[in-house]
C-alpha cells in the first residue's frame, strides 16, 4: 500500500506583491494567479508609463490606477475579490492627490521605487523628497499604506553589494528608522526583504510595519545565482548570503509570525540577459505556493503534522489580508506533496521561464517541483 501523500487545504491567499505588465501579458498571468488558488493580487503600478495618478481624469501622462485595475478585471481578474493597485510615488506626486484619492476611496497604498534603482523605476524621486513635499504626512493622515523597495539609490559599486554592506542593508540601517520617527503612524510595508538586517528591523518595529517575502529569497542564496550564472534568478533586491536566507526562514516560520507574508515579486520577463545586462525579476506565477511550502520545509517545518501547517497558513493566508484589511475567503485550494512538472509560459512568440526551470543547466530538460496544487 502507498502513503497518501500529504496534503493542505488552504484558504484561497492573496499574493500581496506581484507584476502583471501590460497589454497581451496580462490574461495569461492573471489565470497562472488564479491557478494557484489566489483570491486577491496587489498588482505593482511599474507599467509603461507607470500607475502615477488616480483618475483617468487626473493631469499628467501617467496610467491611473482607475484604468490599471478595470484592464486588470476584464483581462480575467474579474473572479478575484479583490485587486489592489498602488500609486507609483513620481516625481511629480503631491499631497493633495494621496488625500483626495485616499477621500474618493480609490487609493489603498503607494509604492516607493528608489530612482533607477530596479526595472520601472525611472521615475522614482529620492525618499527625502517625499518627507519634504508633505506626501508621507499626507500618507499618514489618511491612513494610506506605504509599500517600499527598500535600497539606498545612487551608490557607488563598492557600496551597492560589498562583503560588509549593501543598498539594501544601508536603506534598514539608516533610511528607514529615521522615516518611522518622523512619521510614527505610517503603515509601511517592506517589500521582498532579502538581509537579515531589513528583517530585524521590521521585528523589532511597532505593528503597522510589516513585510513580504519572495519564494526565491526563501529558497536560494548568492551562490545559486553566481554557479553558473543562473541570471533567471537575477532580480532586485539581489538574492543574499545564507546568514540573511536564515534570518528570512526564521521570520517566516516562527510560530508566533503576524507580520511577515507573501508577495512573490512574480516578475515575468520576455528576455531576461541582453547583451549587457540582465532584466531583473523572477517568474514564480502558478506555483508559488508549491515553492514557498518547499521552503518552509527547507526551513524545517513539518508540513504533515496540523500544530506546523498552521504556521504555513499564517504567512500565506492569514498575515497579508489582516494587514490590509481584506476579508479571508471561505474557498479553498489545495497543496499536495506530489511531484509536478513545470513547464515555459509560452505568450504569443515569448517565452517566459519559470524560475525552477531556469535554476537548470538545461531549460529544456524536464523541471519537477516536490508540491502540487490537485
Ligand atoms: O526583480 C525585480 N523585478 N524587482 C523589482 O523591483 C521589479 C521587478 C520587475 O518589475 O521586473
Ligand atoms: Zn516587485
Amino acid at each position: 500500500m502507498t502513503d497518501t501523500p500529504i496534503t493542505i487545504e488552504l484558504p484561497k491567499w492573496y499574493d500581496l506583491h506581484a507584476h502583471f505588465r501590460q497589454d497581451e501579458m496580462i490574461a495569461p498571468l492573471i489565470k497562472g494567479h488564479i491557478a494557484m488558488g489566489c483570491a486577491g493580487i496587489l498588482a505593482m503600478p511599474n507599467t509603461k508609463p507607470p500607475v502615477g495618478k488616480i483618475f483617468k481624469s487626473d493631469p499628467g501622462n501617467y496610467t491611473s490606477i482607475e484604468h490599471y485595475s478595470s484592464v486588470l478585471r476584464s483581462d480575467g481578474g474579474d473572479t478575484l475579490k479583490e485587486i489592489i493597485v498602488p500609486l507609483y510615488l513620481t516625481t511629480e506626486m503631491t499631497p493633495a492627490l494621496i488625500t483626495r484619492g485616499a477621500e474618493m476611496g480609490m487609493l489603498k497604498c503607494a509604492k516607493y521605487y528608489p530612482p533607477h534603482g530596479t526595472t520601472g523605476a525611472e521615475l522614482g524621486a529620492p525618499l527625502e523628497t517625499y518627507v519634504e513635499n508633505g506626501v508621507f504626512a499626507a500618507m499618514e493622515g489618511a491612513g494610506v499604506v506605504l509599500n517600499i523597495h527598500g535600497e539606498e539609490h545612487a551608490l557607488p559599486a563598492e557600496q551597492y553589494f560589498d562583503r560588509t554592506t549593501n543598498a539594501e542593508e544601508l536603506f534598514y540601517r539608516e533610511r528607514l528608522p529615521r522615516i518611522v520617527d518622523q512619521f510614527p503612524n505610517l503603515k509601511i510595508v517592506g517589500e521582498h526583504l532579502t538581509t537579515k538586517i531589513a528583517t530585524d528591523f521590521i521585528s523589532a518595529a511597532p505593528d503597522h510595519i510589516v513585510a513580504t517575502v519572495t519564494p526565491q529569497h526563501l529558497l536560494y542564496t548568492i551562490g545559486h545565482l553566481l554557479q553558473g550564472f543562473k541570471y533567471h534568478l537575477y532580480c532586485l533586491p539581489l538574492i543574499k548570503f545564507e546568514e540573511d536566507r536564515e534570518a528570512l526562514r526564521a521570520a517566516v516560520t516562527h510560530p508566533g509570525n503576524d507580520k511577515f507574508f507573501a508577495g512573490t515579486d512574480s516578475a515575468p520577463h520576455t528576455t531576461k540577459a541582453t547583451e549587457c545586462g540582465c532584466a531583473a525579476g523572477c517568474y514564480t506565477g502558478a506555483i508559488a505556493p508549491q515553492l514557498y511550502a518547499q521552503s518552509f520545509e527547507l526551513a524545517g517545518v513539518d508540513l504533515s503534522d496540523e500544530n506546523e501547517q498552521e504556521i504555513f497558513k499564517n504567512f500565506l493566508c492569514f498575515n497579508g489580508p489582516d494587514f490590509y484589511g481584506l476579508d479571508i475567503p471561505t474557498e479553498t485550494f489545495t497543496l499536495q506533496k506530489f511531484p509536478q512538472e513545470i513547464e515555459p509560459l509560452k505568450i504569443g512568440k515569448n517565452t517566459i521561464v519559470p524560475l525552477p526551470l531556469g535554476m537548470q543547466s538545461d531549460t529544456n530538460e524536464p523541471c519537477t517541483i516536490p508540491w502540487r496544487i490537485v
